[in-house]
């Protein structure tokens, strides 16, 4: 179980190996902002991959799109963003720290916070005597809403009509090709648009590592369906996505189903779903499942004056499509599936650290070690051959136990070791990551093994 990892452990490993770094660490960085390393990046890919293949490739229905971060500012008037997307927001007057109000009120068990006004959130925080979570002390402004969207200024003045945004979605980027698809693909209704990109939110409690940042990748799928028929593709995409974890080896009982009370739905949604994953910290939203209705496309026809409705032939009927969208966030799949895989085993007294990650979300799918290094040039030219089909890695100091360890600690699946006998008999042993056992192996088989072994 994920609870009983120490994140801290998971953290150092991450630093270590090159998965995630510390952003602008020479200059002390930026708090709460990550860069990815080398293995880093390799896994994100692999995710990415992993999403489009089932979610796009293998799909009948989806298609994926890249569109821009910036955007006309009149998108995020009408999705509602500049006037609803804001968290309530309190300052400690004491020690100048900022702070979500619904947390500290959750954090604490005092009360749901969920039927309460700004108002009332300031007098419950006052009545309670909240302490600031930061110095202790319990002197707090009032209760008000702060917007999460970054602005900026596009072009060389910094006036009030050249204010644009990052974008805190990427899925208005969708909903505004709407006509643009329907056009130059001429998909019918239902068909689903997915989109991998950059979103930006100006969280007043980022935390636990790279699970809430200010900068952060999304995987959304944004899925247009008849409005009759919307609750039964809620239904689809909810298993749908629940099934892709368990299908890179998300053990079950990490992840769980919790649906949106009323007051926690966003300004969009008619209801919503989270799939939450066990962190060691804790349950959190791992992948939000939410029925947007046509909230979007109704809002963007209505003010762009475009006609977004379809004609459908066999009911004689013009309407608005509706929208089940699951959005998952990169990043937070990225640590679920660390944390989930993270196992420390005693093997002969020792520790061994191993990443049981799927093979096919593996940073390298295999590791070419020679015994000796005689033997290097050849096993030099084995790792060379089999490059050209997968990423791998070539590793020939320290001892093969050692080796061993280092590939264990990072998720590599296979060690593939190039000895004497292999100079003799064309053949290698690979050791697998999972069961330490070793198997011998014709050079020529070693592709298709391997091949065999990543699918996903
Ligand atoms: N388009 C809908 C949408 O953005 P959301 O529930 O606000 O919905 C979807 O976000 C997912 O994006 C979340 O479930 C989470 O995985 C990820 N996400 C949201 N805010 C994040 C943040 N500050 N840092 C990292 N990931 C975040």
């Amino acid at each position: 179980m994920c609870a009983k990892k120490d994140i801290k452990k998971i953290v150092s490993l991450c630093k270590a190996r090159g998965f995630v770094y510390a952003n602008s660490e020479i200059y002390g960085g930026l708090s709460n902002t990550w860069d990815y390393g080398p293995l880093g990046v390799l896994l994100k890919n692999n995710i990415k991959a992993a999403f489009l293949k089932k979610f796009v490739q293998e799909n009948e229905y989806n298609l994926q799109i890249d569109t821009a971060i910036l955007m006309n500012p009149k998108v995020w008037e009408v999705s509602g963003h500049i006037s609803q997307f804001s968290d309530p927001l309190i300052d400690c007057r004491s020690c100048k720290t900022r702070h979500r109000a619904d947390k500290l009120i959750k954090e604490l068990n005092l009360g749901n916070f969920d039927d309460m006004s700004l108002s009332e959130m300031s007098e419950f925080i006052k009545n309670n005597k909240i302490k600031c979570p930061n110095c202790g002390n319990v002197d707090f402004t009032s209760v008000r809403n702060f917007n999460l969207m970054f602005k900026t200024f596009q072009g060389i003045t910094e006036d009030k009509k050249d204010e644009i945004y990052l974008r805190p979605e990427t899925a208005q980027g969708i909903f505004v090709n709407f006509l643009n698809i329907l056009r130059t693909t001429r998909r019918k209704i239902p068909f689903g648009v997915v989109q991998i990109g950059k979103s930006f939110r100006n969280e007043i409690t980022p935390g636990n590592f790279i699970f809430r940042t200010r900068e952060f990748e999304q995987m959304e799928l944004e899925f247009f369906c008849k409005p009759k028929e919307s609750f039964k593709w809620l239904e689809y995409w909810k298993n749908f996505c629940k099934n892709w974890l368990l299908s890179l080896k998300i053990f079950p009982q990490n992840i769980r189903f919790k649906d949106h009370s009323e007051k926690e739905l966003s300004h969009y949604s008619k209801v919503a779903t989270d799939i939450e994953f066990l962190f060691p910290f804790g349950w959190g939203e791992l992948w939000g499942i939410a029925h947007r209705g046509s909230f979007d496309l109704t809002n963007h026809q209505r003010v762009s004056k475009k006609k977004l409705e379809v004609f459908d032939e066999k009911e004689n009927l013009e309407y608005l499509p509706e929208v089940i969208e699951p959005s998952l966030g990169l990043d937070r799949v990225f640590l679920a599936l660390i944390c989930n895989a993270y196992e420390e085993e005693n093997v002969k007294e020792e520790t061994r650290v191993v990443l049981k990650l799927h093979k096919f979300l593996a940073p390298f799918k295999a590791a070419v070690l020679p015994l000796s290094k005689k033997l290097s040039s050849k096993a030099y030219n084995l790792f060379l051959l089999l490059s050209k089909k997968f990423q791998l890695v070539y590793d020939e100091t320290g001892s093969i136990g050692k080796r061993y360890r280092r590939q264990d600690e990072i998720g590599t699946p296979f060690c593939i070791t190039y000895d004497f006998d292999s100079e003799k008999e064309n053949t290698v042993t690979i050791r697998d990551r999972d069961t330490m056992k070793q198997t011998r192996v014709k050079i020529e088989e070693v592709e298709p093994y391997i091949t065999d072994e990543i699918c996903f």
